[in-house]
């Protein structure tokens, strides 16, 4: 038994901040913004929208593009670092906002930007196993909440989203392996501060980063996992037709591109546009080229993403 994406949809919020409305906000500039990390403009969250709402949007469009019925999905799997609430879990409240009573289970997954990657590989094993039949798959964030507004170092890197993949039970292969790591000693290289319940903080929760630390790390280990990816598969470089990778800085991405010898018409590009959205970035990502008519049957797709924890992972996929 396999399990292949059979339906694909996202949502970004409607408010749009440019790296020119950043500049009224700290002191940069949409130069320095976008010649080093790629991003020209995020989308950001209204007041009134939250997490599972994002999650909501998008997981209607990849039930409609599966041509299912939200009754069959028996799994739910959202991949968020900015759950609505420490508990009930945003899976839950997505499953009561579809409308599914009774269903099968429902959980987040907390992996920051390899959250995609990570839901996916797990609902993959439940298909795999006989335990689902039809999952529905989420990356989705509120990046926003989280940021400081007045650190020019990590407020002009992130946005808010969502993506959703449905996944079925297929006698033909769709995912065709998935491979995923941590290593929390290097914890301190990007985190929030606060924002847990386990221990006493003041102050809201905000994200701070090592920046040069984040991107020394990000082309390592994402040059080893596309090693890790291929050889395990008795794969070639030149049998990947595209990169849908996590959306955080064009300079990791075209790092990875040139590791597996693609040329960047064959990378799936969303980060001027979307900005680093996290969990939600991959699944954003794919949907976009899936709409635009991008990626054919047949076609097989390299996603890998990498972030705090540090955790990193990839997914090896026949469309
Ligand atoms: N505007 C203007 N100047 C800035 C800004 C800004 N928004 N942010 C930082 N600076 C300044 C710093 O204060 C520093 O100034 P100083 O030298 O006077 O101290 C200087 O710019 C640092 O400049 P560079 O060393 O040239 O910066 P660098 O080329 O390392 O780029 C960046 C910084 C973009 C953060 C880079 O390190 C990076 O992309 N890292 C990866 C971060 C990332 O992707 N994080 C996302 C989460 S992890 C993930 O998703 C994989």
């Amino acid at each position: 038994m396999f399990s292949r994406i059979t339906g694909t949809g996202s949502y970004l919020p409607k408010k749009v901040l440019t790296n020119q409305d950043l500049e009224r906000m700290v002191e940069t500039s949409h130069d320095w913004i976008f010649s080093r990390t790629g991003i020209s403009q995020r989308h950001i969250a209204a007041d009134d929208e939250s997490t599972s709402d994002l999650a909501l949007h998008a997981s209607r469009r990849a039930i409609e593009a599966a041509g299912i019925d939200p009754q069959q999905i028996d799994l739910i799997i959202v991949g968020t670092t900015t759950p609505d609430q420490v508990f009930p879990s945003t899976a839950c409240l997505l499953q009561n906002k579809l409308g599914i009573r009774s269903g099968g289970p429902a959980f987040d997954i907390q992996a920051v930007c390899s959250g995609f990657v990570y839901a996916l590989s797990t609902a993959d094993q439940f298909i795999r196993s006989g335990q689902s039949k039809c999952a529905l798959i989420v990356g989705a964030e509120t990046m926003s909440r989280i940021v400081d507004w007045t650190d020019r170092n990590t407020c002009v890197l992130f946005g808010d989203g969502a993506g959703a993949v449905i996944l079925q039970a297929s006698e033909t292969e769709g995912i065709i392996s998935t491979h995923l790591h941590a290593d929390g000693a290097y914890k301190d290289l990007l985190s929030v501060d606060g924002g847990g319940c386990g221990v006493k903080r003041e102050g809201d929760p905000r994200v701070i980063m090592d920046g040069s630390g984040v991107f020394k790390f990000a082309v390592g280990v994402l040059d080893s996992i596309v090693e890790e990816t291929l050889s395990a598969n008795n794969m070639q470089k030149s049998d990947i037709d595209w990169l849908v990778p996590h959306q955080a800085n064009i300079r990791i991405i075209q790092a990875t591109a040139k590791k597996l010898g693609l040329p960047m018409e064959r990378v799936v590009l969303t980060v001027e546009r979307h900005g680093n959205t996290s969990a939600a970035s991959i699944p954003l990502a794919l949907d976009t080229a899936v709409r635009e008519g991008k990626i054919k049957p047949g076609e097989t797709l390299l996603m890998e993403g990498v972030g705090g924890g540090f955790t990193w992972g990839s997914a090896l996929v026949r469309w």
